[in-house]
Parts: C-alpha cells; sequence; structure tokens
C-alpha cells in the first residue's frame, strides 16, 4: 500500500488460550472449513461453527456446574448456538425457559431474528426477543433474548426469576452496567435457587476474575443445592478459527481521523483484493459523515469508488437497514460497513477482510466533582484494539489499518477498559438495586466497586428528588412510583409531578421524546433546511415545548410519513414516539396519574420538566459573550448545543436533559426555567448554605 502505511509488529493472537481456570477442555481448532456463507443449509453451517465441537461439554458443563464460563472468540457461535443446544438438551421442557441477555438493543434483535430463522420459526413464537418498550415474545416463547436492562426490570416483578431454568450473560466482558449488576445479583439469586444455572459467555479472557467472583460462594456454601453440583464455576475457552490478521499502522499520528478512514477505504479498494470492509467510527455523527464523503467520492470519481456499496451500522436503525448489512455481498461488490464498536463483538459481519480502526469509540463518563455524565469521543483500549482486527480474520487471511501510530498502540494504549459502573452516574442503578430490596448499596457484591463519590452523587440527588428517604430507603409511594417506571428517575419524576401540575398528557408526549436519540432527520449538509424546518414548531420555552408543538402536528397530519419528510422529521422516530407514549400512559395510569391536558398552558409544563431536572439547572453567565452557562450546583461551564432551539437565544436560566461533549460542553434538550422553583420543588438540593447560587 501507500507510505502513509507501515507494518506492525503486533501478531493478534485472536483468543489467548493461557487459562488457570478450573477446567480447561481443549479440542483442536478447525481452520479448514470455509465461511459459512453462502449456500450450505442452516444446519451444516451450523454444525461448522467452532463452539459446535463443544456443544457435548458445554451440556455437560451446564449440568453439572452451577456456573460455566464460555469464553469465545467472536463469530464462534456463542450467542446463536448455546441457547438452541439447551433447548435441545430439554432446558426449556416444562414450561421453563432459556434467557441470553445483551447489553445492546440492536445485538438482541439481530441475534433473535437468526435464531429463529435457523430454527425454521416465527420471531416471536419460540424463539423471541425483549428490549425496552417492545415485546416480541409469547406464551410459546422457549428461548428469549433480552437486554440486560430488561432482565434487571424482570426482577421487580419475579425476584428469583423462577421461570428461566437457565440464563446466558452474553459479551460480559463488555461491562456494561447492567451487566455487572445483572452479576451480583444472580451470584443472589444462585444461592436462593441453586438449580438455576448460569453461562457467563465473553469474548475476551477475563474469564479467571469472573471465576473468583463466583467462587466466593464456596465460602458460604450453597444450601440444599444437588449433591452432585459443582460449586466452582467450569471455564471453557472455545478455541477460534480466526485467521491470521497483518497489522498496519500509520507512521504518523492523523489529524482527522474520518479523513483518513475515507482515504484509506479507497485505497483498500483501488490496490487490495475483494474482500469486505469494516471501518470503525465511534458515533452517529461521524458514521454519516464517512458515508457522505465516501458517496460524493462515486459522485466525483466514479472509477475509484465503482462496486463499493456504503453501508452505516449504528443503534437506532430500522430494521430494513439491519437486513441489508447482514444479507450477502453481491458478486463482484465490495460492501463497506461504517460501524460503531457495536461490531466489535456484539455482531458478527461475514465476509470482512480488511479492517480499519480509528482507536476510539463513544464513552459514557462520568465526573462525581462536576456531577456532569456525558458520551466523550474517547481512545479505545488494546483489548478492544485487538477485538476490532480480529473481525478482518475470520473467513481468510485479513488486513487492519490502525489509524494510530504502534507506537501508540505499544506506550500509550491502556490494557483494558474501566467498566462502565466506574465511570457512570449511579442514579438508575441504585434506585433499582433500592427497589430489589438491596439496601446496603456499600455492602453489594459488586464485580467491580463503583467509586463512593459517585454514591454520594446519586444518593443524594435520589434524596432531592424525594426518591429515597433520610435512611436511604426508598420513599412511599414516590420512590417506589419512580422505581416502577423503565426511564430515567429524572423523567419519571418528571411524569408523576405532572399529575398535581395538571399536564400529563403533555409531559408523556415529553418523556416519549426524550427516551428516543432524535426525532430530526440527521443527515449532513441539510442544516440550513433543517435549521428552517426547527423554526416551523420552535418554542420560546425551549426543546421540549418544542417537541410537543412536533408531535401535535404529526398527529393533525395524520401520522403522514410526507409530513414528516417537509419538516425534516424521522418519521420512524416519530411512530417510535407515539408507539413508547402509549406505552407510558398506560404505566402512569396503573400509577394513579391522572390524565389530563393542560390545553396551553406552558408554564406548568415547565414546572414540571424543572421538578424532575432541577439537578441541571444552569444560569447564563452575566457579561458572556459566547452563550457561556455555569450549572448551579458545581459550576461547570456548559453551553447551548446547536441542535437545540434555544441556540444563540440563551435564555438566563434553563435545565438540560443531558450533556454531549465535542470541544465543549453542550447542553441537549433545553428549557426556560424560573429560578425561584429551583429551590421549591428541590429545597435540599438548593438549601442555603455557604453563599447562595441561586442569588449571584
Ligand atoms: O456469539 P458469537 O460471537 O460467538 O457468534 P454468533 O453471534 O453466535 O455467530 C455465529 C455465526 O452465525 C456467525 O459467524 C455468522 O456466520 C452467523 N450469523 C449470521 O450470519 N447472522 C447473524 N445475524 C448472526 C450470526
Ligand atoms: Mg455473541
Amino acid at each position: 500500500m501507500s507510505q502513509f502505511w507501515k507494518p506492525g509488529t503486533e501478531k493478534p493472537r485472536l483468543i489467548d488460550d493461557e487459562e488457570g481456570g478450573v477446567l480447561f477442555l481443549s479440542t483442536p481448532a478447525s481452520s479448514s472449513s470455509s465461511s459459512g456463507y453462502g449456500y450450505a443449509s442452516f444446519e451444516k453451517q451450523r454444525q461448522r461453527l467452532p463452539v459446535y465441537k463443544y456443544r457435548t461439554a458445554i451440556l455437560y458443563l451446564v449440568e453439572t456446574h452451577g456456573t460455566t464460563i464460555v469464553v469465545g472468540e467472536t463469530g464462534s457461535g456463542k450467542t446463536t448456538q448455546i441457547p438452541q443446544y439447551l433447548k435441545e438438551a430439554g432446558w426449556a421442557d416444562g414450561g421453563r425457559l432459556i434467557a441470553c441477555t445483551q447489553p445492546r438493543r440492536l445485538a438482541v434483535q439481530a441475534v433473535a431474528s437468526r435464531v429463529a430463522e435457523e430454527m425454521g420459526v416465527k420471531l416471536g413464537e419460540e424463539v423471541g426477543y425483549t428490549i425496552r418498550f417492545e415485546d416480541a415474545t409469547s406464551t410459546g416463547t422457549l428461548i428469549k433474548f433480552l437486554t440486560d436492562g430488561v432482565l434487571l426490570r424482570e426482577m421487580m416483578d419475579d425476584p428469583l426469576l423462577t421461570k428461566y431454568s437457565v440464563i446466558m450473560v452474553d459479551e460480559a466482558h463488555e461491562r456494561s452496567i447492567s451487566t455487572d449488576i445483572l452479576l451480583g445479583l444472580l451470584k443472589k439469586i444462585q444461592r436462593r435457587r441453586p438449580e438455576l444455572r448460569l453461562i457467563i459467555s465473553s469474548a475476551t479472557i477475563e474469564a479467571k476474575s469472573m471465576s473468583a467472583f463466583f467462587q466466593t460462594r464456596k465460602r458460604r456454601g450453597l444450601q440444599g443445592a444437588e449433591p452432585a453440583l459443582a460449586m466452582e464455576p467450569a471455564i471453557l475457552s472455545v478455541e477460534g478459527r480466526g485467521f491470521n490478521v497483518q497489522i498496519h499502522y500509520v507512521e504518523d499520528p492523523v489529524s482527522d481521523y474520518i479523513q483518513a478512514a475515507v482515504s484509506t477505504v479507497l485505497l483498500i479498494h483501488d490496490k487490495e483484493p475483494f474482500g469486505d470492509i469494516l471501518v470503525f467510527l465511534t458515533g452517529q455523527d461521524d458514521i454519516e459523515a464517512a458515508v457522505k464523503l465516501l458517496t460524493e467520492e462515486a459522485r466525483d470519481n466514479r472509477k475509484s469508488s465503482s462496486g463499493l456499496i456504503v453501508l452505516p451500522l449504528y443503534s437506532g436503525l430500522s430494521r430494513a437497514e439491519q437486513e441489508l448489512i447482514f444479507s450477502p455481498t453481491p458478486r463482484g461488490k465490495r460492501k463497506v460497513v461504517i460501524s460503531t464498536n457495536i461490531a466489535e463483538t456484539s455482531l458478527t459481519l461475514e465476509g470482512i477482510v480488511y479492517v480499519i480502526d480509528s482507536g476510539f469509540s463513544k464513552q459514557r463518563f462520568y465526573n462525581p466533582i462536576s456531577d456532569i455524565e456525558n458520551l466523550v469521543v474517547a481512545p479505545i483500549s488494546k483489548a478492544s484494539a485487538r477485538q476490532r482486527a480480529g473481525r478482518a480474520g475470520r473467513v481468510r487471511p485479513g488486513k487492519c489499518y490502525r489509524l494510530y501510530t504502534e507506537e501508540y498502540f505499544v506506550n500509550e494504549m491502556a490494557a483494558e477498559g474501566i467498566p462502565e459502573i466506574q465511570r457512570s452516574n449511579l442514579v438508575s442503578c441504585i434506585i433499582q438495586l433500592k427497589a430489589l430490596g438491596i439496601d446496603n448499596i456499600l455492602g453489594f457484591d459488586w464485580p467491580a466497586s463503583p467509586s463512593p463519590e459517585s454514591m454520594i452523587r446519586a444518593l443524594e440527588v435520589l434524596y432531592s428528588l424525594g426518591v429515597l428517604d433520610g435512611d436511604a430507603k426508598l420513599t412511599a409511594p414516590l420512590g417506589f412510583q419512580v422505581a416502577e417506571i423503565p426511564l430515567d428517575p429524572m423523567i419519571s419524576k418528571m411524569i408523576l409531578s405532572s399529575d398535581q401540575l395538571g399536564c400529563s398528557e403533555e409531559v408523556l408526549t415529553i418523556a416519549a421524546v426524550l427516551s428516543i436519540q432524535s426525532i430530526w432527520v440527521s443527515s449532513r449538509g441539510i442544516q440550513k433546511e433543517l435549521d428552517e424546518a426547527k423554526l416551523r414548531f420552535a418554542a420560546a420555552e425551549g426543546d421540549h415545548v418544542t417537541f410537543l408543538n412536533v408531535c401535535k402536528g404529526f398527529l393533525q397530519s395524520g401520522k403522514s410519513s410526507q409530513w414528516c419528510h417537509r419538516n425534516y422529521i424521522n418519521y420512524h422516530a416519530m411512530k417510535k414516539v407515539v408507539d413508547i407514549r402509549a406505552q407510558l400512559r398506560r404505566i402512569a395510569q396503573r400509577l394513579g396519574v391522572t390524565l389530563k391536558s393542560c390545553d396551553n398552558d406552558m408554564q406548568v409544563v415547565r414546572k414540571a420538566v424543572a421538578t424532575g431536572f432541577f439537578a441541571n439547572a444552569c444560569r447564563l453567565e452575566p457579561f458572556s459573550h459566547d452563550g457561556m452557562y455555569k450549572t448551579v450546583r458545581t459550576s461547570q461551564e456548559v453551553h447551548i448545543h446547536p441542535s437545540s432551539v434555544l441556540f444563540r437565544v440563551n435564555p438566563k436560566w434553563v435545565v438540560y436533559h443531558s450533556i454531549v461533549s465535542t470541544d465543549r460542553q453542550y447542553m441537549r434538550n433545553v428549557a426556560t426555567i424560573e429560578p425561584s422553583w429551583l429551590r421549591e420543588v428541590a429545597p435540599h438540593f438548593y438549601r442555603q448554605d455557604g453563599p447562595d447560587p441561586l442569588l449571584r
């Protein structure tokens, strides 16, 4: 390739089989079989997967051990095959269910539909899935895929998860916040329900620490366990069939990874034999920017890009868009999938031979000092970089182009990522544990402990929301009601407070909009048109009231897709909003909220927003020329996001829904408030001790 690139010395070992676990079964790897794609029947394809050789071993271990840890490279068949093996072995007989959890919603849908297809059944029947606000299961469901967050919610009704015979916690290496909480709780459940089998599956070898975590059971003993049931977790390492992947590094650091990724795609397309390309960028924005650059290239320079099929991959894609990604590449074409790190381990794409790794991903970071949580583009770890490279070696030897230098990889990249629980705001997590009766949060058996500062911050907010009492117990009824609603506690509180304020119909709409990514069409190059469209709905009260205007227009149009198109509104997002709203409305009704509209009294709507989001109050800096705000509580500098209708309007007092951070900390979804409301709705949070922040 060009001089831009130099070959690296790292030989990615796709799976590290140096393992000191309890039980290690090794079967020779099969690297002779070809990829599963093409014309072979599903049965043949299934038998070719690396995990197939371990079928008997896995079933034996699950039979004889309370917990089985399965480690195997991405694509070896863990997610799609193990639940089927369990079903074939009778674990779903007698009205029991097999669960398989995933950290990501998109992965839940994708694997469920794949497994239904392999089993030749209709999705939603024997094989179903549940994600928040979407339940595709029936009474006949035997294998259920769900997010780890949904399984946590199920525990509120059924604390011992009695309907499940086996729970497979998949993608455990991702260490998502819900996975960690789930692992801690499952360990407790197992003590009460020894017949429950757990499978922890993961793409990288973290098996030792995971095994140690589940081993502490031994000390305390397992009451009533079947005598033959081993107390220690079994560890099984599935040997993959990954091919060698040649690593290339850039010679000098790149300043614009989007542009560098695009140039590299074109370079590969020009110089390298056929095979699909997978590009790892960070989020919808930069993925769409890259798609646009490549599409423009196709327009301007047909030769360099003819035969390229460019597809974005991020959460929030419609089912039809997802299907394109999984469908085989037509002969003579080259697929380029530009993805977030969802393709790192959660999804297997066939036919990838080239990987371009930007070295970044979007990660959640919470700072308990500033009390701000945001999504930041941050460097990935070496473990992630190796996973990404491994995606290139599934069907034949591949190549990975890292958009960073070898020196950087070797000397600066962290070996492992930090578990999400140690970089998150814990408000939602604590309320869930409390609702499950876990009172001693500090003493909870965490796979990785969150920091005491984060816990204290969260307890403080929950206390101010009126969700916890002075003894840190859930208040009745408010605390229990808030926990019952499957949303961020601040949104739940906003909904519940709308009852008294007489604006629940409006607030339910706002809550539904806040729970999806965006209702606007997002694509570059139409910024001016989008801004003009927004102006048609813009309300001086801010984004929340603007959402109400959009929803009203949508309903008046008869939910028309043309209307959405004309107004730069995402039709699919709006349909989702209507659906989520209907579900939230049912929940609110069940909780005794009176459904009532305030007609056009937006004052009460803003007050409901402030009642939920008072902790996110900000004040415009008196002499700021560029719209700088400071958070009332911690004096952090923040600005209104350009996507907000209040951008450049800069009202004096606002609350925000979330922060995104790029060059600055930007507030998304902003509403104007009266400062006097803050002490009214949260007297403890804005109490008068020391200089009064509200009077500056
Ligand atoms: O979970 P793990 O990464 O070990 O593998 P998997 O998701 O069970 O995938 C096993 C195989 O199923 C992949 O190699 C693909 O060939 C195929 N698969 C697919 O074609 N389409 C999907 N949506 C999921 C899996
Ligand atoms: Mg998997």
